[in-house]
């Protein structure tokens, strides 16, 4: 029987809903055991305003799945995502023997620590450090330096931070719950780790997680983390733009976009016509599906349109042979691909969870990718720390002998 430390839990906190996803390593393979989920309140732009109404739906989130699992979680992966996330390429360097030495684990290692200690703003806490390249003997660069000789090594690595109030919020809020946050992960990055092939990140991909207040964005080119980054724009803006059009109120507004809404126009009859109580008096009111539609694409090109200033920016835009991976809920938006494969110029797809065993077709749904990657985090964090126990003991064994 497995024991509570064992489960493998995902806690993905976002403005629209909080999900919790559970699963347990068996022969290296992952089984899906529970999940839960519940709509969240008290955040306002994608950062947590009131941690009181965000508390009560983390609980029923973890409760559900703990009802569902059977079993009691004490520890999670928690995701953070919101506008308030950036990545800076940060440098650092350790100095090894004179004579030359080899380079080994530990060193790459101090390295990653040392860039996670660079300079950061003290209203900012680093979230991700990704190794990106090596320098060895300030001559050579390389993506693996261990086992060359050398005096010196450089790194260069993606440090991912967050603003620390937000941070800390989400964190007292999951510590509040009764679970121990085992990691912190950016969004996208965990999302990433649940929809990407390896051969995508080596030909340049971009990943965006679309939530209601934010879409958090990675992108991969030569298997390097080359941007993260949180854009403070999501589904509550498409939503709002359809009440305010519609002239209904928000949860109609949501309904009609789920139900009938679509991204590109060109399909839709014009004849067609949507029924949707008016925000005065919840009388019916009509208006032609065109119309919702084409609300949603003008939105949808803005959203597309700022992505790729910020893929231009930070100079991948033309970088991406392996396409854009939509995912997160908005991401089942009708047609999104199409409109993000016209304004951007590149192939576009829908990034599901990965296939484990014994997982629901409920959760085959790109909103619950996040929490999958989370999952998937804790389950190579859980690897490097045995790997790095195994190394301790051997160490010490051969102090003893
Ligand atoms: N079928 C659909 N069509 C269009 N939009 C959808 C659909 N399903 C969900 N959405 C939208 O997706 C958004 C929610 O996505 P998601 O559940 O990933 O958000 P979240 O993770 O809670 O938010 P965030 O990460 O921004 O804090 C909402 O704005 C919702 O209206
Ligand atoms: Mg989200």
């Amino acid at each position: 029987m497995a024991k509570s430390s064992d489960y493998l839990v995902g806690l993905d906190l976002g403005s629209y809903r909080t999900r919790c996803l559970v699963a347990l390593e068996e022969d290296s393979h992952l089984r899906f055991i529970s999940h839960g989920s519940a709509p969240s309140r008290g955040w306002a732009r994608g950062v947590i305003a009131d941690q009181d109404p965000v508390l009560a739906s983390v609980e029923a989130a973890i409760e559900e799945a703990e009802r569902n699992g059977g079993m009691v979680i004490e520890s999670a992966v928690v995701g953070v995502g919101g506008g308030h996330i950036h990545g800076n390429i940060c440098h650092s360097y350790v100095n090894l023997s004179a004579a030359g030495e080899e380079i080994r684990q530990e060193h790459v290692d101090d390295l990653v620590k040392a860039a996670a200690q660079a300079p950061l703003s003290s209203d900012r806490t680093a979230i991700q450090v990704v190794p990106l390249e090596f320098t060895v003997d300030q001559q050579i660069t390389v993506k693996n330096p261990r086992g060359m000789k050398a005096r010196r090594l450089d790194g260069h690595a993606q440090v991912v931070s967050a603003a620390a109030q937000a941070h800390n919020n989400v964190h007292a809020v999951v510590n509040r719950a009764g679970i121990v946050v085992e990691e912190t992960v950016f969004e996208a990055f965990a999302a990433a780790q649940a929809i990407l092939e390896e051969q995508e990140r080596e030909l340049g991909v971009a990943v965006a997680d679309m939530g209601a207040g934010s879409i958090d964005l990675v992108v991969y080119v030569d298997n390097d983390l080359r941007l993260a980054m949180g854009i403070p724009l999501g589904g509550d803006h498409f939503v709002n733009d359809v009440a305010e059009v519609m002239r209904t109120s928000r949860a109609d507004a949501e309904m009609l976009i789920q139900q009938y809404g679509c991204a590109t126009v060109d399909e839709t009859p014009s004849n067609v016509s949507v029924e949707v109580p008016a925000l005065s008096d919840g009388r019916p009111q009509t208006y032609p599906r065109r119309l919702l539609n084409e609300v949603l694409r003008a939105r949808a090109e803005e959203v597309f349109g700022v992505l790729g200033r910020e893929l231009r920016r930070a100079g991948v835009r033309d970088r991406l042979i392996g396409g854009l991976v939509l995912t997160g809920g908005l991401a089942a938006l009708a047609g999104a691909c199409d409109v993000a494969e016209d304004v951007l110029d590149c192939n576009a797809r829908i990034g599901l969870p990965p296939r484990i065993e014994d997982l629901p077709d409920q959760l085959d749904q790109p909103g619950w990718a996040t929490a999958m990657g989370l999952v998937l985090y804790g389950q190579r964090l859980r690897l490097h720390r045995k790997r790095r126990r195994e190394k301790a003991r051997e160490w010490l064994k051969a102090i003893f002998e």
